[in-house]
């Protein structure tokens, strides 16, 4: 059992280094608000450290005392403080952040012994991917924020091959849905249990719509046209004042963590919210999936009538089979992951840009809250669409086939994009 807790510990290891990589400028980068949908980034920053005192030296007991004071570890209660009100508290420094965040890893690597159970280890892993989900909400901060890049280009991307932009018959018929602690164990509580599901047949893309194919929905006047929208999407595009996916000019440019350069045309669109999605799909004459669609054309296995660990098998992530860990800094072209295909023929699912469905946050017959109750359960019923497949941004053990990530419909500053599907008549 110590591989498994050699693991984790790298787990919690490697989330730090790119902690520390997003949060290692002046002060005033740290402390600023850039934008009123994100926090500080030295919220999150001591946010990241205050769950991880909370649930590994706590066991969750908010009631015993941690690391910092009770009045000033109250100051990270993501319920008791909204995004935009975060940057008027008076918050730890970077400095003394910092400090804390290595306190705590430090007792908490003391700790780490006593766990030798993947059960036991469940909260370790946990919590690194809540540290892996803060550096993506970083990562969006820093797309948002102005001034002179800070975080380079992005590293280079395996060359794409010509790809079909076609649509993969799904047939009708059961699969499994969700999974069960057994066979993954680091599964998140709304990710299980794992039940039969029966589906009617549907088509799905075989890759995600792209910057040119989203452009032309643009230039034939998709933003003006409201038939293509709902209504509750077509009232948002008006108040909100949308013409295009954020962070793209008018000129066909784009501004990506800082440096305005050409929109690559077959890299998938990201920075659409969930109505543009909709509308889009309108428009192309199809529609978005549901999250089941998206998870059956993910993992199943219709030859083995099974459960796939990845869309491409069982084997680990490797770069070749999908661009995740956050290197890259954008998705790659659609055709660069012929190797990461579903049994389907479904490409690019797991990393690149999360992907709208038509879904809302609902749990699976059987849910049971894990230790962090708060993650799932106050969330299911609200106005929140499911997301799939993580994006570039995704680190660790953040990602899996059964992953559900959510947001509210109206959002677009996450690494979000689409596919799409169609009925089968
Ligand atoms: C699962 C991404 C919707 O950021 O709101 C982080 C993750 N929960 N800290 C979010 C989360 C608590 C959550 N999402
Ligand atoms: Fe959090």
């Amino acid at each position: 059992m110590s591989d498994l807790r050699e693991a984790a510990a790298r787990g919690l290891e490697q989330a730090r280094v790119r902690t520390a990589a997003l949060t290692e400028f002046d002060e005033p980068e740290l402390t600023r608000q850039h934008s009123p949908l994100m926090s500080p980034l030295v919220w999150d920053l001591a946010h990241i450290g205050q769950q991880e005192d909370l649930w590994l030296l706590r066991g969750g007991d908010a009631a015993r005392q941690g690391v910092l004071p009770a009045a000033i570890e109250k100051l990270y209660d993501a319920f008791e403080h909204p995004r935009a009100t975060r940057v008027a508290l008076p918050l730890l420094t970077p400095q003394e952040a910092r400090r804390y965040l290595a306190d705590v890893r430090d007792q908490v690597f003391d700790s780490l012994a006593a766990r030798t159970t993947a059960e036991d280890l469940f909260p370790v892993v946990m919590v690194e991917q809540h540290e892996q989900q803060h550096i993506e909400t970083m990562l969006a901060t820093h797309q948002l924020r102005d001034g002179v890049a800070l975080l380079g280009a992005g590293a280079a991307l395996p060359p794409p091959r010509p790809v079909p932009h076609d649509a993969v018959l799904v047939p009708a018929g059961e699969f499994v849905l969700g999974v069960d602690a057994e066979d993954e164990p680091w599964s998140l509580d709304n990710e299980r249990p794992a039940h039969r599901v029966d589906l009617p047949a549907f088509r799905i893309g075989r890759v995600p719509v792209t910057n040119a194919e989203y452009a032309r929905f643009v230039a034939a006047g998709g933003y003006r046209e409201p038939r293509w929208w709902s209504d509750r999407g077509w009232q948002h595009r008006v108040e909100a004042g949308l013409e295009r996916p954020q962070f793209w000019g008018v000129d066909g440019s784009r501004r990506r963590f800082g440096i305005v350069e050409d929109i690559p045309p077959d890299e998938p669109v990201q920075h659409v919210c969930f109505f543009e999605a909709e509308a889009y799909a309108a428009w192309a004459g199809a529609r978005l999936p549901t999250e089941q669609e998206w998870e059956k054309a993910c993992v199943w296995d219709p030859a083995v009538e099974a459960r796939r660990r990845w869309p491409w098998g069982a084997s680990e992530w490797t770069p070749a089979l999908a661009n995740l860990g956050g290197a890259a800094l954008r998705p790659a072209p659609v055709g660069s992951y012929e190797a990461g295909a579903s049994a389907y023929g479904v490409e690019q699912l797991i990393g690149d840009v999360w992907e709208w469905t038509t879904s809302a946050l609902t749990p699976w017959p059987g849910f049971t809250p894990m230790l962090y109750r708060q993650y799932s359960e106050p969330f299911f019923g609200g106005d929140y669409r499911i997301l799939r497949g993580g994006s570039w941004a995704v680190g660790g053990n953040t990602i899996r086939p059964s992953f559900r990530n959510w947001d509210h419909p109206i959002r677009r500053q996450i690494f979000c994009g689409l596919r799409l599907a169609w009925d089968v008549v």
